[in-house]
């Protein structure tokens, strides 16, 4: 049976390149695509979610929305010049011809996961605040998902969004506080991994070659993204993907090496959002303050990583 899968995205270039390896990937079942600030605001997030659907048609997915802002503070504003204005390398899309339903993303996944306990995996690809206002409005979700995979976070590697922080903790890292403090198994999907997962030119141009509209998308939206990553990172030939990364895990987890720390977000001063794993240098600290209680999160730090170039592609690229 397929893996019951929720995805909580910002979509975003690479939001959609997950989106579409999961649509693609026969082994997944997913139940509905929540939206999130980050990327872009939560409305556009919205909008792409349903423009993506209708692109892979299959707008049977419900698409529900979710918070416009963390938990505390504001938004710290869209990342335009990584995705464009638009989250879609500003290839100008046609509005989409269906909506939202009508639930909060927060009452999506809480429904979904009590109604099916121990079946479902959440996938968020964006900050963690709708995750963190579903477990605030009912703490059971925790007993009742199958597994939290999630892409974000840095244990050893530097930030992205800052010097120390990666991008969707640091949108929201209260929301990240109480997800990695609840009892629930999280798989935390972060830079120490998806640094390590290059797309090459080689590798883009064969979704130029490729005849599906998932993989053709995927090539004009991608043409801005990788503008990005010649000026910003420039000893890198291509992209990083980050959110496909987090669905290569539910997939197979065998593609990554994995250490076992709970985490503590830091929420305060330059190291904002920034997690710390409980290890010091080689010592485990994992029972002391400030991590005193808190439940072993399964940390990706290794990853075969033409193996999982190699499945996306595979699965993207096909007729
Ligand atoms: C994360 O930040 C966003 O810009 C990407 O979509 C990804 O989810 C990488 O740090
Ligand atoms: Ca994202």
């Amino acid at each position: 049976m397929a893996r019951k899968i929720i995805i909580d995205t910002d979509p975003g270039v690479d939001d959609t390149m997950a989106i579409f390896f999961a649509l693609r990937s026969p082994e997944l079942d997913v139940l509905g695509l929540t939206t999130i600030f980050g990327n872009v605001a939560v409305e556009l997030a919205t909008t792409n979610a349903l423009r993506l659907l209708e692109i892979a048609g299959r707008s049977d997915i419900p698409v529900a929305q979710g918070a416009h802002a963390p938990i505390a503070g504001r938004f710290n504003g869209p990342a335009d010049f990584v995705h464009g204005a638009d989250g879609q390398g500003n290839v100008e899309l046609p509005p989409p011809s269906t909506h939202a339903i009508a639930q909060s993303a927060a009452e999506f996944i809480i429904e979904q996961v009590m109604a099916a306990p121990g079946e479902i995996t959440l996938v968020p690809i964006g900050p963690l605040t709708n995750i963190a206002l579903a477990l605030h409005l009912e703490p059971r979700i925790a007993q009742n998902v199958r597994e939290v995979v999630l892409m974000g976070g840095n244990a050893y590697e530097a930030g992205n969004a800052t010097p120390t922080a990666e991008a969707n903790i640091w949108n929201d890292p209260e929301a990240a506080e109480a997800v990695f403090a609840a009892d629930w198994q999280v798989t935390m999907v972060g830079l120490d991994v998806t640094h390590k997962v290059n797309m090459t030119p080689e590798h883009l141009a064969r979704y130029e070659q490729a005849q599906n509209p998932l993989a053709q998308h995927i090539a004009r939206i991608v043409r801005f993204y990788r503008a990005f990553f010649e000026r910003h990172y420039p000893h890198l030939q291509g992209i990083y993907v980050h959110d496909s990364s987090a669905i290569a895990y539910v997939l197979d987890p065998s593609l990554f090496q994995v250490e076992r720390w709970p985490i503590r977000v830091e929420l305060a001063g330059l190291g904002r959002g920034k997690t710390w794993p409980g290890v010091v240098g080689n010592v485990a600290r994992e029972g002391a303050l400030p991590w005193e209680g808190r439940p072993p999160v399964n940390i990706c730090v290794g990853v075969d990583a033409e193996r999982l170039l190699e499945m996306e592609l595979g699965q993207l690229t096909s007729a």
